[in-house]
């Protein structure tokens, strides 16, 4: 005992003398509390406790469950910050060992992260991780835990703009038979990604039954249905194609937003002989070229070639096609040189910060712009011919087929059809409400003047759903349009990219 005494002592001593970053603290046997010092992080405390920087993960689950049981524990939420001062619960050894050999990170093991509440958890997949988004979706988990305090709700959310890195996680996930209770996916032929009819519960009746059918636009309703059912209830809708603006920076250039491709190469002249940026763009996600020359598609060949050249009643051999890829062509020439090396938040932050004069993305971006308060700044306008055209891209949350708490699922989606859920979460998201009669005079950023003008033109413009984002083709048509323009913004070569997209056409399903 004497010894054991000893042992303590010197051990305390030698925590003493010795700087944080090299003490590794016995394994211990038992669990014990520890407190959040100054530069702790998780991974550092797991070395220091087990020897294993990955063992952070049995940290925060023990920490979690001890929280359900007692709120001095602190709640981890996300592994990546704990707080000073907050009490962490340390698993024994043998328990951390034996968490850690069942549990997978990268199979989203994200349900043994938590404690499960009276009625159970709520897994919530999704990818939305930057400001806006993550600001927005939090709105929904606020009235849902408001109104569910026995459930534990989680944010299972997988970076990745588009869903680049979520979806297919998720899908692997549902072919595993390991599902989330319910997931983000948008509207229109992305479902049949999961194989709705073999994963998904339709939700035709929570839609009948909270009466949302009233009040949602009739192009989304269309865009919902698969084979008769619907497996989708929808949050919002954003509009796809935005010019995003610095109102500073065009007034120092001296220079006006342009509207036509021409006007668009002249200013684009202009800025870069004053050495400022034109055309800001992050591409580190992998959709954001993609997406963009969709949106320079439009504006050449106008909406209705567009949608044609989507379902096969228009030929990718259309010389609309070639211009469009030299508009392209000559856009990329307008962006900023280290584009690969962020994504699309950085695109906008560079309007954002002042570093280029515009970004051309969904109105996902104008939630970066509210959440970083700049507002007064950025203002919008069309990307060049994209005036009287709206990209459709609504994002929603289905229900898994065999959700492990499919009723706290229900209740979750039903909070989502609400008026003021919608709004709660649009305000936040830069996107206008999967129903007519929201009112964004009041709460909603800037008097609501951008979410007004993007709801009177959704009603009148003509309307695209974005291909980029789930809506306009199937999965794997999506998927090799986006790689052809990837690959045309290093070769440039036109009738490369342009026989691609025939052959990809016609894979779709379309002979050209
Ligand atoms: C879109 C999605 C938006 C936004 C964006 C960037 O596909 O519909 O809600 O999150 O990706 O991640």
């Amino acid at each position: 005992m004497k010894k054991l005494l000893s042992v303590a002592l010197l051990f305390a001593l030698l925590v003493a003398f010795v700087p944080a970053s090299l003490v590794t603290a016995a394994p211990p046997a038992q669990g014990e509390d520890y407190t959040v010092q100054a530069d702790d992080w998780l991974s550092k405390l797991a070395d220091k406790f087990y020897g294993d920087v990955n063992a952070y993960w049995a940290i925060m689950s023990a920490t979690n469950q001890a929280n359900a049981e007692d709120p001095s524990y602190a709640r981890i939420e996300n592994p990546d910050t704990i707080e000073v001062g907050s009490k962490l619960a340390i698993p024994a050894q043998d328990d951390a060992v034996a968490f850690m050999a069942d549990f997978d990170p990268t199979e989203g093991d994200v349900s043994k992260l938590f404690a499960s509440g009276a009625s159970g958890q709520l897994l919530v997949g999704n990818w939305w991780t930057a400001g806006g988004e993550f600001a927005g979706v939090n709105e929904v988990y606020k009235i849902y835990r408001e109104e569910n305090p026995d459930v534990e709700l989680i944010h299972a959310g997988l970076a990745g703009g588009a869903g680049v890195n979520f979806q297919a996680a998720n899908l692997n996930k549902l072919i595993a038979g390991d599902p989330y209770d319910t997931f983000q996916l948008h509207a229109g032929l992305e479902a049949e990604l999961y194989s709705p009819e073999e994963y998904l519960q339709p939700v035709d009746d929570i839609l009948a039954e909270t009466g949302v059918l009233d009040v949602m636009p009739e192009d989304l309703k269309a865009l919902l249905k698969i084979r008769g059912n619907t497996y989708t209830v929808p949050l919002n809708i954003h509009r796809g194609n935005v010019m995003w603006t610095n109102t500073e920076v065009l007034a120092n250039a001296g220079v006006e937003a342009p509207a036509t491709f021409d006007e668009f190469f002249a200013v684009c002249e202009t800025l870069q002989g004053q050495g400022v940026v034109p055309l800001g763009m992050g591409i580190a996600d992998g959709f954001e070229l993609g997406h963009t020359f969709e949106v320079v598609l439009a504006g050449t060949v106008g909406a209705d070639t567009i949608k044609g050249l989507f379902n096969g009643s228009v030929s990718w051999t259309d010389p609309g096609v070639a211009q469009a890829l030299e508009n392209f062509s000559k856009m990329l020439d307008c962006t900023n040189d280290d584009r690969s090396t962020f994504n699309w938040v950085g695109g906008i932050d560079l309007v954002i910060n002042d570093q280029a004069a515009f970004n051309i993305m969904g109105d996902w971006a104008y939630g970066e712009v509210i959440a970083k308060g700049a507002i007064d700044k950025v203002t919008w306008n069309s990307p060049p011919g994209n005036q009287d055209q709206f990209f459709l891209v609504s994002d929603g949350f289905a229900i898994t087929k065999d959700a492990p708490n499919p009723e706290n699922a229900r209740e979750f989606v039903r909070i989502m059809t609400r008026k003021e859920a919608q709004e709660a979460f649009n305000q936040n998201k830069g996107s206008i409400c999967a129903r007519t009669d929201c009112d964004y005079s009041t709460g909603f950023p800037g008097g609501g003047a951008y979410f007004q003008g993007s709801a009177d033109d959704f009603a009148t413009n003509a309307i695209i759903p974005m291909v980029t984002h789930g809506s306009g083709a199937i999965p794997t048509w999506q998927g090799q349009f986006g790689q052809i323009v990837t690959q045309f913004s290093s070769d440039r070569d036109v009738a490369a990219a342009q026989n691609a997209f025939v052959l990809a056409a016609e894979d779709a399903g379309f002979p050209q």
